[in-house]
């Protein structure tokens, strides 16, 4: 594998972990813990803090994750003189399709439940969805983790 092939994989993988490492860490350690010994408004004004930062980061890895698995692709198509082997395309299909709803959450927090969040107290509301988005984006990418490995085997 050439280096730049090398560092492109790498910064794939790299992309991929903070994705889905953040929303693990976030929903399985960060937020039940400090949850707890915080009133209420402080506390949606410290999870629309971080919500904010957190999705920064996240677009920033999805777009890094969509230029290099472009160049990814290119690379096996290269090798393979474009005839893409069936099962490798399966899979790539299902694991974009798992990120297309990995991104559809991404939205869904920019555009719906953060900015809820913003408009002032929802009674937990907005809390329940923005644990229940980044759950669901820790389960998928680990999903497309899985579909990822198993595109050479
Ligand atoms: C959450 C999102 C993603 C995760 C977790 C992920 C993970 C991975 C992993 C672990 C590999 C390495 C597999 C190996 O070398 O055995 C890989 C390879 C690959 N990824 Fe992704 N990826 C993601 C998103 C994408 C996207 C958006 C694209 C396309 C636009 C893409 C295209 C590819 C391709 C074509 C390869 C094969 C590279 C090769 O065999 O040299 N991936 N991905």
């Amino acid at each position: 594998m050439t280096s730049l092939r090398l560092a492109n994989l790498w910064l794939h993988l790299f992309a991929a972990s903070i994705w889905i490492g953040v929303s693990a860490f976030l929903t399985m350690l960060w937020l039940p813990q400090v949850r707890k010994g915080i009133d209420p408004v402080s506390w949606e004004e410290l999870l629309l803090r971080l919500g904010r930062r957190y999705i920064r980061w996240a677009w920033l890895a999805v777009h890094i994750l969509v230029l290099t698995g472009i160049f990814n692709l290119l690379s096996v198509g290269i090798d393979t003189g474009f005839a893409f082997p069936p099962a490798f395309l399966r899979r790539l299909i299902a694991k974009l399709v798992i990120v297309l709803l990995m991104v559809a959450l991404q939205v869904g927090l920019s555009v719906i439940w953060l900015p809820r969040l913003a408009r002032g107290p929802s009674g937990g509301v907005a809390e329940k969805a923005i644990r229940r988005a980044l759950l669901a984006t820790s389960i998928a990418g680990a999903l497309a983790l899985w579909f990822a490995l198993m595109l050479r085997s």
